[in-house]
């Protein structure tokens, strides 16, 4: 139903309008969403007989009655749903209304179809309001299926087809749950900085933000235009300054006039200005400003090397330090050389973190809310899940079902270890090596959440040695506190940690992993003043679509994919 800002009916007035009452106009447009009419439970059926104005993108169209009218379906993306349009030859010229991609706005009654048809409702139009023409020779996506790879050379119609389409109102209602889940709790969400001057993961896998490149390539184009002055030039302009100063000194013997003294002193000044002027425009080189032999980072934009983040964590958790519950969720960029369907150049992050809280709130935590993304996509987004199943994978409403309602396994690292090494015992060949030590490849989270245990799996307690610096040290010295889960189709989906709280221990971290201590000196006085126990992890937002969905490259799951050799739009 279209949403309105009117307070609910009471449930007599609710049984005394029934499914008869009148279609909501959308709120900030002259139309009717399609979803208000086709997406009531009695698909359209009770509005028989009212005057609608819909607008939309033609699917289908086709002229029928030897062109005496024509069929359109109709989408304007408020649902997966077509609305069925009929238009009679006299109403409008047909063949500018059936190419596929055709925009129209239409005025109309609604009608039952007659017995027999899939429709519960379609539109009988009495006027077109407006037409969007479409040449069918010219149109790069017209109506045969196309394969999700071809789609992504023409990222800017590819929201025209279903598939897209379906996945932005998933993602849609993922960010929802996303801030739903986490308001419900008590977590505040804090904004951290796109640009960043530390690198969280410690892995150097950072985009660069400078304006170096740029200022000199200006600055070339310049000194060509206007070229720098020559020495000849300087000297020319020396000479000036010379002479006007002689002048002045002459006057002033000669005890002239104050007036002409002044006249004289202002003509030296602008003579010295002009010369300054030149010998600062000598100095100009060009290429980037080097010092040392190194490129000088005083003269970039922020007086200092700047990035993209890889991850808001470091910055979220000074307000975890503070405000206790936060999370956030935003663009994450990662400039590594990742050419598979599970990684992006840009992608999309959720990042809670929470003080007075370990590991085992932490994996609770991130339990409760995978759950709570796929009960909303079960209650809120059934018919795109649906149209998932029947077009990419079967099992996808199944599996949501199956995540929401089974408890997470949890197995440390060691075990997992072990259970990889006895599954090669039996004959599993894996292309990387099993020992204890080993970062998990995906083939092996893979193996242990599909094969093995056919449901999510909570692998913590990692080797200190493959992790980054901030996750908490345990006992043994040998694992930190680290959590990753594994769910089916994706392999990691969340990667956390209880971050170490112990000044002493967290700043003998970052020596031993050969990071300089200097640029997380702001971090480590979280720890010198009012430390406190806290925990955190980040969820990678198009892996969880792509686990919910079935869709099996990240690539379709962003609206504009970025990745090695490619940044449309
Ligand atoms: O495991 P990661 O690297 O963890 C962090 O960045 C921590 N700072 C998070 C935290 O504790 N606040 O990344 C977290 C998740 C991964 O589990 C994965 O789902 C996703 O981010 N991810 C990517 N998704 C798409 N493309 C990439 N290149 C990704 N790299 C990580
Ligand atoms: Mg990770």
């Amino acid at each position: 139903m279209a949403e309105t800002d009117q307070a609910p009916p009471q449930s007599d007035q609710l049984a005394a309008m029934n499914l008869t009452d009148a279609v909501e106009k959308h709120a900030f447009s002259d139309r009717v969403l399609i979803r208000s009419i086709v997406g009531r439970p009695d698909g359209g059926a009770g509005l028989s007989g009212q005057k609608v104005r819909a607008g939309g993108w033609v699917k289908t169209g086709r002229e029928q009655g030897k062109g005496t009218f024509a069929f359109l379906e109709l989408n304007d993306g408020s649902c997966p749903a077509n609305l069925q349009v009929i238009v009679d030859a006299g109403v409008a010229v047909l063949s500018k209304l059936v190419a596929t991609g055709t925009c129209v706005v239409v005025d109309g009654i609604l009608k039952v179809p007659p017995e027999g048809t899939r429709q519960k409702i379609e539109l009988r139009v009495e006027k077109v309001v407006s037409v969007g023409e479409v040449d069918p020779a010219k149109y790069p996506i017209p109506k045969t299926k196309l394969t999700l790879e071809f789609l992504r050379d023409h990222l800017h119609l590819r929201s025209r087809t279903n598939t897209i389409a379906a996945l932005a109102r998933i993602r849609n209602a993922l960010a929802f749950a996303t801030h739903s889940f986490f308001q419900e709790h008590n977590f505040l969400y804090v904004h951290t900085p796109i640009i960043t001057t530390s690198d969280c993961e410690g892995a150097g896998e950072m985009f660069q933000v400078t304006t170096l490149i740029s200022e000199s390539e200006k600055l070339e184009k310049e000194l060509i235009k206007s070229p720098p002055p020559s020495e000849a030039d300087i000297e020319a302009a020396r000479q000036v300054v010379s002479e006007r100063g002689e002048a002045v000194k002459q006057l002033k013997a000669a005890k002239a006039s104050k007036s002409d003294i002044t006249a004289s002193v202002a003509e030296l000044n602008k003579a010295k200005e002009n010369l300054s002027k030149l010998e600062e425009r000598s100095k100009l080189k060009p290429g980037i400003p080097k010092k040392d032999g190194k490129i000088d980072y005083t003269q970039d934009f922020f007086a200092r090397q700047a990035f993209l983040t890889v991850s808001g964590q470091l910055q979220v958790e000074t307000y975890a330090c503070a405000v206790s519950n936060v999370y956030t969720f935003g663009p994450t960029f990662r400039a590594e050389q990742s050419h598979t369907s599970r990684h992006l150049a840009e992608f999309w992050m959720v990042e809670p973190e929470i003080a007075f809280a370990d590991l085992q709130d932490d994996m609770k935590c991130a339990e409760a809310y995978v759950k709570y993304m796929c009960n909303w996509l079960l209650d809120k987004c059934l018919d795109d899940m649906e149209f998932m199943a029947k077009s990419y994978d079967k099992g996808c409403i199944d599996r949501l079902k199956m995540v929401a309602s089974t408890p997470f396994v949890r197995i440390t690292y060691t075990e997992a270890v072990e259970l990889l090494e006895e599954a090669v015992k039996g004959g599993k060949k894996f292309e990387n090596e099993v020992k204890w030590g080993i970062d998990l490849a995906s083939e092996h989270e893979r193996f242990l959440t599909e094969v093995k245990f056919q449901k999510p799996v909570i692998v913590y307690n990692y080797p200190k040695g493959i992790k980054a610096f901030y996750m908490r040290l345990n006992d043994d010295m040998k694992t930190v506190a680290a959590m990753d889960v594994l769910v089916p189709k994706v392999g990691e989906l969340i990667g956390g940690s209880q971050r170490e709280e112990r000044y002493d221990v967290i700043r003998e971290r970052i020596s031993e992993m050969g990071l300089p201590l200097e640029p997380y000196e702001w971090y480590l006085d979280l720890r010198r003043f009012g430390t406190v126990k806290h925990c955190g992890f980040g969820l990678g937002f198009e892996r969880m679509i792509l686990f919910a969905t079935g869709i099996d490259n990240i690539r379709d799951v962003i609206p504009f994919p970025r990745y090695p050799g490619r940044a449309d739009l």
